[in-house]
């Protein structure tokens, strides 16, 4: 099996590449990244080991010629993790998000349509389905997409044309929404990784409003196999929800980090909310189990000392991306706050 991996230099598009060439054989990856900010050549750095079953092209989903020559290479699969995935920046500047998360979209699922590739996954997001009050039900794929933030309604958008694509051309087309992931590689502007190496370096914690937002969360690997399972045994034209039925108020997670760190509490620093913050998300991912016989296997608190691990013994990656432009972001963020 050959699969176009799309995004592949990110967090969770470079986790499921490493264990997509280590577990199966037979299976040869093109990764299509055009290394943004968030992308990070070093992530992949011990795919060398995988010869000619992998394959970097640095390019933009959006360039339809470029793209159109990788589906003359005739993979069977299509898997669209490429995005701009982060609400704050979002909420600076939506141009780039509607660019690469709709405009690239609908660029691949024409290549798919084009060039008759087998399946096309699209990876998505629990907050298309906007936010859940302290009492409602976890979202199930019957919920209506209700997008709070320029992000998520640019997944939304996508997951409807991905949707369009398999209603009008019978496209064999296949969507995950996951919730908040968390694990190794994570670009540090994310809660976890972010608070994990503020606290790292003694710096203070930046928590959105009163902290008490909660936030679904599940291990890397976990989605990373979900996508695995969905993308064999998933039906053509189903949305399936991915979760770690793992709620978690935002403080709670901060104090935890603290504690596991040895950090003192002083360094929690409540700030401004984000605006049109979303209370609460939490996933069902029932229909992930009984159709297709996945669940999560990873416990929080292990999956999380395991995480505090990596980023103890990978300083060098993290202090290296906390410099140049991300200071920039932050700058620009915490002053659009403030105002
Ligand atoms: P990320 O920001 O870490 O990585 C995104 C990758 O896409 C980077 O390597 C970047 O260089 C690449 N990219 C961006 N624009 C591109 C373009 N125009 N052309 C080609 N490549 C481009 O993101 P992530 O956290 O790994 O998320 C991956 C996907 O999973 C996204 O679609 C996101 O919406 C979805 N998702 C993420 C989470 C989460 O908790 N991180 C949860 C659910 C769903
Ligand atoms: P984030 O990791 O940005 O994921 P998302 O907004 O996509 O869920 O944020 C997770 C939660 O943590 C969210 O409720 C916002 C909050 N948060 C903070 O309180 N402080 C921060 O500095 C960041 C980045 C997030």
């Amino acid at each position: 099996m050959r699969l176009l991996v799309t995004g592949g230099l990110g967090f969770i598009g470079s986790n499921f590449i490493l264990t997509m060439l280590k577990s199966y054989k037979d299976l040869s990856i093109i990764n299509l990244d055009l290394i943004t900010y968030a992308g990070n050549f070093e992530n992949l750095k011990d795919v060398e080991n995988y010869g000619d079953r992998y394959q970097f092209i640095r390019g933009d989903i959006t360039d339809l010629n470029l793209v159109g020559e990788i589906g003359s290479m005739k993979p069977d699969v299509i898997i669209n993790f490429a995005a701009e995935s982060h609400v704050d920046r979002s909420i600076l500047d939506s141009s780039q998000f509607l660019k690469t998360n709709i405009i690239g979209t609908q660029v691949l699922l024409d290549c798919c349509r084009e060039h008759k590739i087998d399946r096309f996954v699209q990876i998505s997001t629990d907050e298309v389905y906007g936010s859940l009050g302290p009492s409602d039900p976890p979202f199930t794929e019957n919920n209506n997409l209700k997008p709070n933030s320029p992000y998520s309604a640019s997944k939304a958008s996508a997951d409807m044309l991905a949707r369009a694509y398999h209603k009008t051309y019978c496209m064999d087309v296949v969507i995950t929404r996951c919730s908040n992931n968390y694990g190794p590689l994570q670009f540090p502007e994310k809660l976890i990784p972010l608070m994990i190496t503020n606290a790292i370096q003694d710096q203070e914690l930046p928590v959105y409003g009163d902290g008490m937002n909660v936030r679904d969360w599940i291990h890397v690997m976990d989605h990373c196999r979900a996508i695995d399972t969905v993308m064999r045994k998933g039906k053509a034209g189903e949305i399936y929800n991915i979760g770690g039925s793992c709620e978690y108020h935002n403080i709670d997670i901060v104090r935890l980090i603290l504690n596991k760190l040895g950090k003192p509490a002083s360094l929690i620093k409540h700030v401004m909310d984000r605006p049109g913050h979303d209370r609460r998300y939490a996933m069902n991912a029932d229909k992930l189990a009984d159709h297709l016989g996945w669940k999560p296997l990873i416990d929080f608190e292990e999956g999380i000392d395991e995480t505090i691990k990596w980023y103890i013994g990978n300083e060098d990656w993290w202090r290296r991306i906390k410099t140049g432009e991300y200071l920039t972001y932050c700058e620009q963020w915490y002053g659009a706050l403030k105002n």
